[in-house]
C-alpha cells in the first residue's frame, strides 16, 4: 500500500485517483476548486465517466479516497505525488499553457516536508520536467528536503476512461532519475502492463507523438472520404478494407466531422507549435489540423446544397458531446456546427443523453443566441417540424431510432449523417434525402469468411470502431 496524492479532480485526476484507491492505496485528491471538492465529498462526480461513481462511492466509503483543497492535507506522508491538472492552449500561437502545472509545483513546493517522488500525467511540452523540477527547487520551504520528478504521460481515453486505467496498453515513465522511475513502475505492477522507461523529453515526445497520429489516422480518413464522395466510392467499406491489413489497423478509420476534444487539439497545436518555435515546418501536422477544420464545415454545405438558404428553417441536431459517452464538450463539432447554423437565420432543436447542461455552457461561451435554440428532450422530439436532420454525435441510442417514425415528425425528409451511422439504402427506401460523409451510392461489398471463396450470403461490414482520443 502507498500513499498517493493527486492535483487536479478532472477526468484524469478523478480516474487515476479512484483507481489508485481501488486498487488498494491510500488517495488524496487535492483540487483548488472547493465547490468541486464539497460535491465529491457528498458523492457528487463533476464530470460524466461510465463507471466512475460507483467507484468513487465504493472508495470513499471504505476510507481508501479522500479529498480536500490542502495541498498540506494532500501531501502529508505522500510517497507519490501526481499532477494531473489542465494544459490547454495557451498563447496565441497554440503553445501549451503551463500556469496550472507551475502553479501545482508552486504549491507542493511550499507544503512538501519529506521526500517524493513528483508524476507529471498532463501533457505537456517537452521540456516541462525540467520545469517543474525547477519551480519546484525554487520554492522548496527546506532546504534539506529532496525529491525526484517522472514523467507518466497518460493515454485514456473519456468515455472509457476506467477500462483505459486498468489494462492500459503501455505504461511510460521517464526520468533522469532511473531508481524513481523504477519505483513508479512498481506501483504500476499490479496491472500487469508493458513499463517503457526512457529519459524525460522522451516520455513528454511519446505524448505528443501518439495524439498526433491518431489525429493524422482521423484527417487522413476525412480526405479520403471527400475524394471517394466525389469519385462514387464508400468511405466506411474503403476503411473496413484497409483496417484488416495489420500494418494499418481498423481503429481511427471512422470518416465524419472530424476530431474534437480535450486532447487532440490542443495536443496537435502544441506539437506544431514545438516544432515551429524550432525552427521546423511541421507541414503534416499543419494539414491535419486545417483538414479538422474544414469537415465540420461540410454540413454546412450539405445543408445548403439541398435547402438552399438556411434563413428561417428548423434545423435539428442530435448530439453535443464531441464523441459518445462523454459530456465533455471541449472543441466539440457541434459548438461550431450550431453557431454556424444559427448565424444563417435558422433555428436549432437539439438533443444530447449527458451533454445537454455543458451543452448549453458550451454555446454560450462561445457567443451563441440560446433563443435560437430549442433544447429537447429525445431524439423524436428533435425531429418534429425540422427541415433537415444532423446527426452530430454517435451515440448508442441514435443508432437504433425508429427512423421511420422520425421521418414522418420531420417538415422535409433530409438527414445529413456526420458520423456515417445509417445504411444509405435503407434511408433512401424510407424517403430520406441522405448525405453521409464520403459514401457514394456503389453497390454493398461482400466480405467473405477466410479461407471460403464459395458463394455465400452477402455480408455487410459492421465492425463498430467508434473509438476517440
Ligand atoms: N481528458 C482526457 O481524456 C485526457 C487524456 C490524457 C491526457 N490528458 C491530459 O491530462 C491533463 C488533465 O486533463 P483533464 O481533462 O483531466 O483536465 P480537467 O480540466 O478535466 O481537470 C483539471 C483539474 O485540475 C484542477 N486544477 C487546476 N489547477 C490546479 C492547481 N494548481 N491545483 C489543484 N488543482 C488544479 C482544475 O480545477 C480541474 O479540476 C491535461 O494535460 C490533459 O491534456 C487528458
Amino acid at each position: 500500500m502507498s500513499v498517493i496524492c493527486v492535483i487536479g479532480t478532472g477526468y484524469v485526476g478523478l480516474v487515476t485517483g479512484t483507481c489508485l484507491a481501488d486498487m488498494g492505496n491510500q488517495v488524496t485528491c487535492v483540487d483548488i476548486v472547493a465547490e468541486k471538492i464539497e460535491k465529491l465529498k457528498k458523492g457528487i462526480l463533476p464530470i460524466y465517466e461510465p463507471g466512475l461513481e460507483e467507484m468513487v462511492h465504493r472508495n470513499y466509503q471504505a476510507g481508501r479516497l479522500h479529498f480536500t483543497t490542502s495541498y498540506s492535507e494532500g501531501l502529508a506522508a505522500s510517497d507519490f505525488i501526481f499532477i494531473a491538472v489542465n494544459t490547454p492552449t495557451g498563447n496565441g500561437q497554440g503553445g501549451a499553457d503551463m500556469r496550472y502545472v507551475e502553479s501545482a509545483a508552486r504549491s507542493i513546493a511550499e507544503e512538501l516536508d519529506h521526500y517524493a517522488i513528483i508524476i507529471n500525467k498532463s501533457t505537456v511540452p517537452v521540456g516541462s520536467g525540467d520545469v517543474v523540477s525547477r519551480v519546484i527547487h525554487n520554492n522548496l520551504k527546506r532546504s534539506d528536503i529532496t525529491f525526484a520528478v517522472v514523467s507518466n504521460p497518460e493515454f485514456l481515453r473519456e468515455g472509457s476512461a476506467l477500462l483505459d486505467f486498468q489494462q492500459p496498453d503501455r505504461i511510460v515513465l521517464g526520468s533522469s532519475d532511473p531508481e524513481a522511475a523504477y519505483t513508479v513502475a512498481r506501483l504500476y505492477m499490479p496491472l500487469r502492463a508493458p513499463i517503457v522507461t526512457t529519459d524525460l523529453y522522451t516520455a513528454e515526445m511519446i505524448k505528443y507523438a501518439s495524439n498526433a497520429f491518431l489525429a493524422t489516422k482521423i484527417s487522413f480518413i476525412n480526405e479520403i472520404a471527400q475524394i471517394c464522395e466525389r469519385l462514387g466510392a464508400d468511405v466506411k467499406e474503403v476503411a473496413v478494407g484497409m483496417g484488416y491489413d495489420k500494418r494499418i489497423g481498423h481503429a481511427f478509420l471512422n470518416a465524419g466531422l472530424g476530431y474534437g476534444g480535450s486532447c487532440f487539439p490542443k495536443d496537435v497545436r502544441a506539437l506544431a507549435h514545438m516544432a515551429d518555435e524550432a525552427g521546423l515546418h511541421p507541414q503534416l501536422l499543419h494539414a491535419v489540423m486545417e483538414i479538422n477544420h474544414d469537415q465540420r464545415r461540410l454540413v454546412i454545405s450539405k445543408l445548403t446544397s439541398i435547402l438552399g438558404s438556411l434563413r428561417g428553417t428548423t434545423i435539428g441536431v442530435l448530439g453535443l458531446a464531441f464523441k459518445p459517452n462523454t459530456d465533455d464538450m471541449r472543441e466539440a463539432p457541434a459548438v461550431d456546427i450550431i453557431r454556424w447554423i444559427t448565424s444563417q437565420g435558422a433555428h436549432v432543436r437539439v438533443y444530447d443523453p449527458v451533454a445537454s447542461e455543458t451543452g448549453r455552457e458550451a454555446l454560450v461561451r462561445e457567443g451563441v443566441r440560446l433563443d435560437s435554440v430549442t433544447f429537447c428532450e429525445n431524439a423524436y422530439s428533435v425531429a418534429e417540424q425540422t427541415d433537415a436532420l444532423v446527426i452530430v454525435t454517435e451515440w448508442n441510442e441514435f443508432k437504433s431510432l425508429n427512423m421511420q417514425h422520425v421521418r414522418s415528425l420531420m417538415h422535409r425528409p433530409v438527414l445529413i449523417d456526420g458520423r456515417n451511422i445509417y445504411d444509405g439504402s435503407e434511408m433512401h427506401r424510407l424517403g430520406f434525402i441522405y448525405r453521409a460523409m464520403g459514401r457514394g451510392t456503389g453497390p454493398a461489398p461482400t466480405i467473405l469468411p477466410a479461407g471460403d471463396s464459395t458463394a455465400l450470403p452477402a455480408l455487410q461490414p459492421t465492425l463498430d470502431l467508434n473509438i476517440g482520443d
